[in-house]
C-alpha cells in the first residue's frame, strides 16, 4: 500500500516536471508573435549577431597585421641603408679581409680576420687602431674594441639583399644572439655607435642619425621582424 501511494505521488511529480519543461521550451523556442511582427527570441537573437559581428573583427584583425607587417618591412629597409653603409659594411665582409673607404676596397696590408677576428700575427687590428680616432686623413679609426666578427661566426653583410640579411639577422645559429640582445646591441654598442657616427676625420657617416637607426630596427623587431620581400 505504501509503495502505491508513493509510486502515485511520483508519477504525478514526474508530470509536473514533465508539463513545466515542456512550457518552458515552448515559451523560449516559440517566436512571440506580436502584430504583424514576428519576435525572434533573445537567445536566436544573440546567435545571430555573432555570426554577422565576428568575420567584421576578423577583418579588422586582418587588416592591423597587414598595415603592421608593412610597417615592420619598411623600418628593416631603412635600417638596412645603415648596415649596408662602407663605415658598417667595412667590418662585415664576405671574405675574410675587412674593407677600407667609400668604395669598400680591400684593407690594406693584408689585413685578415684570424680566429678570432682581431688579426692574425703582427696584423692585430689593435696595433694600430687604437681606443680612440688617431688624427689627421688616412689615419685608422679607433674603439678599444675594433676587430672583425669571429671566423665561426662571421656576421657578413656584404652582397647580402634586404630579405637575406633580414632573415640572416633573425636566425640565432647565424647571430649567436636573440634579437632582444641584438637590438640592445644595435642601440648601445659603442663600437656601433663610434663607427658609424665618430668615424674619423675626412670620413663619410650613414644616412640615418643613430638615434633614428636605433628606432628603425627597433620598429622593425616590435612590429614582427617581417622579412622584406
Ligand atoms: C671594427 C669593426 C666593426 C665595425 C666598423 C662595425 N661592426 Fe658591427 N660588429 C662587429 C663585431 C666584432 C661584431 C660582433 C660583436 C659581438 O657579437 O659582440 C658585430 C656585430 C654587429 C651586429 C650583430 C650582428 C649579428 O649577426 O649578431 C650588428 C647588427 C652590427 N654589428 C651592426 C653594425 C653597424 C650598424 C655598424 C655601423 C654603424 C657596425 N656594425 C660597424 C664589428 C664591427
Ligand atoms: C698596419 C696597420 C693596420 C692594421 C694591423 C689594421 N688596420 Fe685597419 N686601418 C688602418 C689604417 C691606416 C686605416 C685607414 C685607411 C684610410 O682611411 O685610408 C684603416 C682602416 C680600416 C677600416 C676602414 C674604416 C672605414 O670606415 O673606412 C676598417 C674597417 C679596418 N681598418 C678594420 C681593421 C680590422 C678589423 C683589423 C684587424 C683584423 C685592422 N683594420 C688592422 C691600419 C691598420
Amino acid at each position: 500500500m505504501k509503495n502505491t501511494t508513493a509510486n502515485r505521488l511520483f508519477s504525478m511529480k514526474k508530470t509536473i516536471y514533465v508539463v513545466l519543461v515542456l512550457g518552458f521550451v515552448t515559451a523560449v523556442a516559440a517566436p512571440v508573435n506580436s502584430g504583424n511582427k514576428i519576435i525572434q527570441p533573445p537567445i536566436q537573437a544573440t546567435a545571430i549577431n555573432a555570426k554577422i559581428i565576428n568575420p567584421i573583427v576578423d577583418k579588422e584583425k586582418i587588416q592591423a597585421d597587414k598595415i603592421r607587417e608593412k610597417e615592420s618591412a619598411e623600418a628593416f629597409k631603412e635600417a638596412y641603408k645603415v648596415l649596408m653603409h662602407p663605415r658598417c659594411m667595412n667590418c662585415h665582409p664576405s671574405g675574410d679581409a675587412p674593407l677600407q673607404g667609400d668604395d669598400s676596397h680591400i684593407h690594406a696590408q693584408n689585413v685578415t680576420r684570424g680566429k678570432d677576428g682581431k688579426g692574425v700575427y703582427a696584423m692585430k687590428c689593435s696595433n694600430c687602431h687604437q681606443k680612440e680616432n688617431v688624427a689627421g686623413l688616412n689615419m685608422p679609426p679607433g674603439d678599444p674594441n675594433w676587430h672583425l666578427p669571429p671566423a665561426n661566426m662571421k656576421m657578413v653583410f656584404q652582397g647580402r639583399t634586404p630579405a637575406q640579411l633580414a632573415a640572416q639577422l633573425k636566425d640565432p645559429k647565424q647571430t649567436g644572439k636573440t634579437l632582444q640582445q641584438m637590438l640592445k646591441h644595435v642601440e648601445e654598442d659603442q663600437l656601433v655607435i663610434n663607427s658609424g657616427w665618430n668615424p674619423g676625420e675626412g670620413r663619410t657617416t650613414p644616412p640615418l642619425s643613430h638615434a633614428e637607426f636605433a628606432a628603425k630596427f627597433r620598429e622593425w623587431i616590435e612590429k614582427g621582424a617581417v622579412i622584406p620581400k
